[in-house]
């Protein structure tokens, strides 16, 4: 297919099936890395600039502002280039460099918050002030406030259909990740309205305030809403059957092992979605066509998640979390004892 825009290339993202050891279940991965600026979030970002175009708070030319941790405003950002409008990011230390300069290519303006803050630190209510602070010092901008815009969560529609053809009509279970709480209430909502008993799963990261407090900082980026912040009014916690924390360490070291594993690279959010599936579906507690969304891809991580020394350095390494990974994913041919070749007997 050709399409005219980059936008047109949102969406129909493929799904990879990935074995698990249990016959009645199939591990389904939704590559949202493969949207045209790498995460789920383009899809979001597109709904939410369309909506404010219809609503006429939007024309050509206007401004857009946002505060991102990176995917967002990636996705404003090509969002931004089709409609001809200029886009503000507030960012903080914790975003990803890569994401920031993905930004910056894409035209993007950045700002950063002032203030000193710890590396594990989200700045994130600081975040919120200054671009609500920016978008009413200019004439006619627009603050998209991601948190609290309905557009959010509308913005996957689209991908809760994509699923359940992919999946040749049910999903069982899906387990994602909550940050703003867009995605897991368009994609909770949206699931359960095909198919009622559909079990939705949210993991934020341990540390995170979603499910209660009180947090402390970590390192998982984009996802989870940190101590200070509040709950985005988009989040529905209705749609929600079970709420679960996952540390950065399993979360990490289940990102690099399935690197290895697979060969597929996915970000530390997708990690920890994918962690706390295997422990259920090991549990017994989910079965059938559980669901994940492939949010971002380890690309945006290298330097982090993907760099031994910063592992170390930051004291996540735990082999014992690959361990249990083989144990859930049902262990290769090649580390069975009972596999191995046989000697070759000498005469
Ligand atoms: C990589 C990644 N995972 C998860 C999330 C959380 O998604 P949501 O804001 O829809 O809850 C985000 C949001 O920015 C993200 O960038």
């Amino acid at each position: 297919m050709i399409v005219d825009k980059v936008t047109d290339l949102i969406g129909n993202t493929p799904m990879l099936r990935v074995p698990v050891p249990h016959r009645e279940t199939r591990l389904l991965l939704k590559m949202e890395k493969m949207n045209p600026g790498g995460s789920t979030k383009d899809r979001m970002a597109h709904s939410m600039v369309l909506a404010a175009i219809k609503a006429g708070r939007l024309a050509p030319g206007g401004v857009v502002v946002e505060s991102s941790s990176g995917n967002t405003g990636i996705g404003l950002a090509i969002a931004a280039v089709e409609f001809g409008l200029r886009f503000i990011a507030v960012v903080d230390h914790h975003a990803a460099p890569d994401k920031i300069a993905v930004m910056r290519a894409l035209g993007a303006e950045i700002r950063f918050v002032e203030g000193n803050y710890r590396e594990d630190e989200v700045a994130v209510v600081e975040r919120q002030r200054m671009a609500a602070r920016i978008a009413a010092e200019i004439p006619g901008a627009v603050f998209m406030n991601q948190s609290d815009n309905t557009a959010n969560a509308g913005g996957y529609s689209a991908f809760v259909r994509e699923a359940i053809e992919q999946a040749e009509g049910r999903i069982d279970a899906y387990v994602g990740c909550v940050g703003t709480g867009g995605s897991m209430t368009g994609i909770g909502h949206g699931l359960k309205a095909h198919h009622a008993d559909t079990v939705i799963v949210a993991v934020e990261p341990d540390g995170s305030i979603v499910f209660g407090g009180p947090g402390h900082p970590y390192y998982q980026s984009g996802t989870g809403t940190p101590e200070g912040d509040t709950v985005g009014l988009v989040l529905d916690y209705g749609c929600i059957d079970l709420g679960l924390r996952v540390t950065d360490s399993e979360a990490f070291e289940t990102a690099r092992h399935f690197a290895r594993r697979t060969g597929l690279l996915v970000g530390g959010s997708t990690g920890g979605t994918l962690y706390k599936a295997l422990e259920l579906v090991a549990e017994g507690r989910i079965a059938g066509n559980v669901l994940i969304s492939v949010a971002d891809g380890g690309e945006k991580y290298l330097q982090t998640i993907f760099n031994d020394a910063w592992m170390e350095a930051k004291g996540l390494r735990d082999p014992a979390i690959a361990e249990r990974l083989d144990d859930w994913l049902g262990r290769r041919a090649a580390e069975s004892p009972r596999a191995a070749l046989p000697r070759l007997a000498v005469a």
